[in-house]
């Protein structure tokens, strides 16, 4: 495509890139909006700066992509159950994402993607890594290509969101938290690519193997998705947003900025169920 409404500056020739020339808080014309749907696609996740979004702006945007999500662990503030609070200051005790992951992928339609908009940045630290898990696939030998294709592997909520939210009211007694089974290597409904969908934060084992070689081969998975090469660093100021698509990448939160406060928030588009 040719981008006529947006500039598209790729961050790493493999995944992110920053789009010039959107004002999000403004309703977009379908040209831009296509624009800015084949950019996501082309490069996996997208940035913006200087934007200035309110929870009605930043829902409006989210919904040009589909309906959207609710988190079934976290409440949303008064009156906008659909927004996510991303929040870290100096009594915190844990950071959402720390560790590698693709939003809620243990429910059984993950989220398509993710719509970031932090207003408050520390001054140093508190960047975003994103991993490509199309290029994470296609560094995979063929044999163990072959090993994973057909299998399914278990993502679950329990063990990341019971009790976790204790700080923030969530009494969770009596609540059934979201598991999926869904492929190891799934095909992107827009790209048609295959990519790599497991991750450390949700999948607990795959299906139909001895649990050390499905712990092994796991293991391996992780830190083979992990690897620096599939990887974009995004370096947040006031007003960015970072819109990531959950089918094809992970994403980690990294918390080196404690004691100082880390805030915005997040609108999660609803996906389909994997293929
Ligand atoms: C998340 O949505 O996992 C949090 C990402 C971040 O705070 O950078």
């Amino acid at each position: 495509m040719q981008y006529e409404k947006i500039k598209v500056n790729p961050v790493t020739a493999r995944v992110g890139a920053e789009i010039d020339g959107v004002d999000l808080a403004k309703p977009m014309d379908d040209r831009t909006f296509e624009e800015v749907h084949h950019a996501l696609t082309e490069h996996c996740v997208i940035f913006f700066r200087s934007q200035d979004l309110d929870h009605e702006s930043h829902k409006d945007f989210g919904r040009r992509f589909g309906e959207l999500h609710v988190h079934p662990a976290i409440p949303g503030p008064e009156g906008h159950p659909e927004i996510l609070p991303i929040h870290t200051d100096k009594n915190s005790t844990y950071i959402a994402g720390e560790r590698w992951h693709s939003d809620v992928s243990c429910d059984q339609e993950p989220p398509l993607g993710s719509i970031l908009y932090l207003k408050t940045v520390p001054e140093y630290g508190g960047d975003t890594l994103f991993s490509n898990m199309y290029a994470a696939y296609d560094a995979l030998s063929d044999r163990m290509k072959e090993y994973l294709s057909g299998l399914t592997a278990r993502h679950d909520g329990e063990p990341q969101y019971r009790g976790r939210y204790s700080d923030k009211g969530v009494d969770d007694a009596g609540k059934v938290y979201p598991f999926a089974d869904h492929p190891v290597v799934r095909t992107h409904p827009v790209s048609g690519r295959k990519c790599l969908f497991v991750n450390p934060i949700f999948t607990t084992r795959i299906n139909g193997l001895p649990r050390l070689e499905s712990d092994s081969i796991l293991r391996m998975l992780h830190e083979h998705c992990a690897s620096a090469d599939f990887q974009v660093r995004f370096r947040w100021q006031p007003g960015s947003v970072a819109f990531w698509d959950n089918r094809c990448v992970q994403h980690l939160a990294i918390w080196d900025y404690y004691p100082n406060l880390r805030s915005g928030f997040r609108v999660t588009v609803k996906g389909d169920r994997p293929i």
